[in-house]
């Protein structure tokens, strides 16, 4: 098996920026519940008529460039997204024609906020195995369009963006270890509940308002912590390493209460801790393909440096993974 890296990064965020100060305006709500219940101060969002794809394309573009690789040396691209620019055909073959990547194998992942590590995890193994050769992988998500702006509990939380990373072969590091997995008995706690061959759209799921993510958020956060807590120490066990070792944690960025509980239940100094949730909210599969990028062009990953990913989200599905860079 080969080993596999990642080789070039990118990220775009919308230029239109909604602050805790707008949303004062559209609900009942205040920039200090927010700030305090979520660390979240403002997130981007996408322009009418702007589509994953279009993120996508932004940030696939930095990555390839980032890689040093042309849009033709790559032959496979992964996207994960859970708003996708429609049901069918995939982002991913959308986005292999606005940047010109011919003839690439091309797919979508539909794993909600852990689908950034999802789809990293996919396309190292089809490059270790020799399959393909170069993989641009994109987390993006134009939450905006499935957000309820009229529900106080769910719009303050969420934003839009994308993350991409070029994966290929590597002579040192690279991906050490990875650990997926779902419980598939709560999809209740967080989905959205119509627009699916379960309940197609109709006048009445449009009047009903179910088209729009739904959470129990409150339900959700003891599980995420403990679930994103769990995810990392079967990441590391399987490296054969400890929390001494993790130079920087990227987590999944729904709330910084749920990350930074699970940075103390692992033992992890907050300076450890990527956090882009106060810019951006949750941007679902974005979140940690945009932080490891800022992460990246920041500095605060260096050669050598053992880094870990750990998202958690709706199936309810996990992912973690260690990297060595
Ligand atoms: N502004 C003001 N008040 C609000 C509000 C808002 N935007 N949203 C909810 N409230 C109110 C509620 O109505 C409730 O009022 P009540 O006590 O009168 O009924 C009160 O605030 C507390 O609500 P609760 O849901 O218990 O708040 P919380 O502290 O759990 O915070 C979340 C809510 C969503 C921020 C938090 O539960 C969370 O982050 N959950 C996990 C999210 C997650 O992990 N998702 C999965 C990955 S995407």
């Amino acid at each position: 098996m080969k080993k596999v890296g990642i080789i070039g990064l990118g990220e775009y965020l919308p230029a239109k920026i909604l602050t805790n100060a707008d949303l004062e305006r559209m609900v009942d709500t205040s920039d200090e519940w927010i700030t305090t219940r979520t660390g979240i101060k403002e997130r981007h969002l996408a322009a009418r008529g702007e589509a994953a794809s279009d993120l996508a394309a932004k940030a696939g573009g930095q990555a390839l460039k980032d890689a040093g690789l042309k849009p033709e040396d790559i032959d496979l691209v992964i996207v994960a997204t859970i708003t996708g620019d429609m049901p069918t055909p995939s982002v991913a073959a959308i986005l292999q024609d606005k940047m010109g990547m011919k003839d690439a194998a091309c797919f979508d992942i539909s794993a909600a906020c852990a689908g950034f590590v999802y789809a990293i995890s996919t396309a190292h193994q089809f490059i270790a195995c020799g399959s393909y050769k170069n993989a641009l992988v994109v987390g993006v998500e134009v939450l905006s369009s499935v957000t309820d702006w009229q529900d106080r509990n769910t719009c303050v939380l969420f934003g839009d963006g994308a993350g991409a990373a070029v994966l290929s072969e590597v002579k040192s590091g690279g991906i050490v270890s990875t650990y997926l997995g779902c419980d598939g008995s709560r999809t209740g706690v967080l989905n959205i509940p119509a627009g699916g061959s379960g309940n197609p759209a109709t006048h009445e799921t449009v009047d009903k308002r179910m088209h729009y993510l739904k959470m129990q958020g409150n339900e959700l956060f003891k599980i995420a912590v403990n679930t994103m807590t769990r995810a990392a120490e079967e990441a590391l066990r399987r490296a054969g390493l400890t929390f001494s070792n993790v130079n920087l944690i990227i987590p999944h960025q729904a709330n910084s209460r749920i990350i930074l509980a699970v940075a103390k239940k692992l033992g992890i100094p907050e300076d450890k801790v990527y956090l882009n949730i106060e810019r951006c909210g949750n941007m679902s599969s974005a979140s940690t393909a945009t932080a490891l990028c800022e992460a990246a062009r920041e500095g605060r990953v260096k050669k050598g440096d053992i880094v870990l990913l750990d998202a958690f989200g709706a199936g309810l599905v996990w992912g973690a993974m260690v990297i060595k860079w």
